[in-house]
């Protein structure tokens, strides 16, 4: 390679959208009004937990496993190493869009590298979350985290690399299905039989359509690099949620905070030059963990209501609760975070007071840091900055003054709590519904 080449400086704006609590900020709003200055959007870590909306035109999109920019012509999609993918999963949300006319497999590469989630990640998640009783994570049970461990423990994982091999793929199976099932049966001796001849079979057609879009993405996306083209990093869940950062061990089991760019995607952090947060106005939390700030009474109920708060992906009502500056400042500060967005502010109108937490209270002593340990988080008791609430509909405002002053002042103090400049206010689910700042 020549010299030159070696030692150029990167011009290249990639830029990357990471929310900062626990999942569901409006990432996919946010993905999509950026992708049309794009030319390639990436996912980098997670898989069909994930579940980002996207509005316009009289049209709503729930995508789960295939990136949010699928749903532009122009852009090339990419599943990245990082990433869980189920098989059936990314083929029905791709039979979902030809259905709607939308050709998703020509825009789409999916690595050799991402591991494959296969059926016993699915029955060994189901026993290992009943085993845990009323300590459960509460997992959107799709086998992500149980396919994780494989992949970290090296010795019964598979790659979409060994999926689209046929004879490694078929033999990978017969080793692992004997094995896995002992440990089945000891969970629950009356659970499902697995069938290795079955799984070949139906995970071979799968692979059959699946092969034309692998690839080594990673060298691919680095010639993309190189070729100076538009990168979008889309995250999926949120920065709380993270297994290194977050509030383990109720957090997913990849890294969901800006951290995990790199390691899913093979593109170094140092590429992305425009990192953007997303907030919600308020906080939700779907699963089981800590959340001081959660309103779990009729103000809760009115912002779920208001907000229509239940999950994409397994229809859960979410948890709701007060913006937490402490835990949003802390996912802005370790993703490294320029600009953030606060979305969902619409569903705010209509209270006489509003209330963000500014540090928290823990068994007497005050901090504005987020504890490492559960047990910790769970005293906190938050403290409160109490802000004059507004009654006027916002979800016609397109510019910063458009806003009653309740509300720009509401936005005003949760940049600065976080720490961040506030770019971007989303008052509704629709494009159109943006405040550019
Ligand atoms: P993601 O997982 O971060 O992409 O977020 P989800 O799509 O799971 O959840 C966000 C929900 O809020 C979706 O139903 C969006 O259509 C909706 N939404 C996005 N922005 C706004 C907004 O500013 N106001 C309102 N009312 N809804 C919004
Ligand atoms: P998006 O990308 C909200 C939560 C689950 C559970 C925990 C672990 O739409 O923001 P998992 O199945 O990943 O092992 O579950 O993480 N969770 C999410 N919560 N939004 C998501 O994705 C989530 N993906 C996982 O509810 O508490
Ligand atoms: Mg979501």
């Amino acid at each position: 390679m020549p010299r030159g080449r070696q030692t150029r400086e990167k011009t290249v704006p990639a830029t990357s959208v990471i929310g900062l609590q626990w999942g569901d900020e409006a990432k996919g709003k946010v993905v999509d009004l950026l992708t049309e200055h794009h030319e390639i959007v990436v996912r980098y870590q997670g898989g069909n937990n994930a579940g980002h909306t996207v509005k316009f035109d009289g049209n709503t999109y729930k995508l789960s496993l295939l990136p949010t920019g699928i749903l532009h012509e122009h852009v090339k999609s990419v599943i990245g190493p990082g990433v869980v993918v189920n098989p059936n999963a990314l083929l029905k949300e791709l039979d979902g869009m030809a259905e709607s006319g939308q050709d998703g497999f020509s825009r789409l590469f999916v690595s050799d590298r991402a591991h494959v989630i296969c059926p016993w990640h699915l029955l060994e998640e189901a026993a290992l979350e009943a085993a845990r009783g009323s300590e459960a994570i509460g997992t959107t049970m799709r086998g992500i985290g149980t396919c994780y461990r494989d992949k970290v423990g090296r010795s019964h994982a598979i790659r979409v690399g060994d999926l689209v091999d046929r004879d490694v793929f078929a033999a990978r199976v017969k080793e692992i299905v004997p094995f896995k099932q002992k440990i089945l049966n000891a969970l629950n001796p009356d659970g499902e039989q697995m069938n290795a001849d079955q799984i070949i079979e139906e995970y071979g057609q799968c692979a059959e359509r699946i092969r034309p879009m692998v690839k080594d993405t990673t060298a691919w996306l680095l010639d993309a690099v190189d070729a100076d083209q538009k990168i979008l990093f889309e995250g999926a869940q949120g920065c709380l949620l993270d297994v290194d950062h977050g509030t383990f061990p109720f957090v997913t089991s990849s890294n969901s905070s800006g951290c995990g760019i790199h390691s899913g995607s093979g593109i170094p952090g140092r590429y992305i030059n425009n990192m953007i947060g997303v907030a919600k106005a308020y906080t939700t939390r779907v699963g089981g963990g800590p959340f001081p700030t959660e309103l779990d009474n009729e103000v809760g109920q009115k912002i779920r209501d208001a907000g229509n708060e239940y999950g994409t992906v397994t229809g859960r009502p979410r948890r709701c609760g007060w913006l937490d500056t402490v835990a949003t400042r802390y996912s802005a500060r370790i993703s490294g975070v320029d600009s953030i967005t606060i979305a969902l502010l619409d569903v705010l109108s209509g209270f006489d007071e509003l209330f963000i937490c500014e540090a928290y209270d823990i068994n007497g002593t005050i901090t504005r840091d987020l504890p490492s340990r559960c047990e910790d988080l769970a005293a906190a008791k938050p403290v409160l900055r109490r802000i004059a609430g507004w009654s006027e509909d916002i979800t016609t405002a397109r510019t910063f003054e458009d806003l009653p002053a309740a509300a720009q002042e509401y936005v005003r103090t949760a940049g600065e709590l976080i720490g961040r400049k506030v770019s971007i206010v989303s008052v509704g689910p629709d494009r159109e519904q943006t405040i550019h700042i």
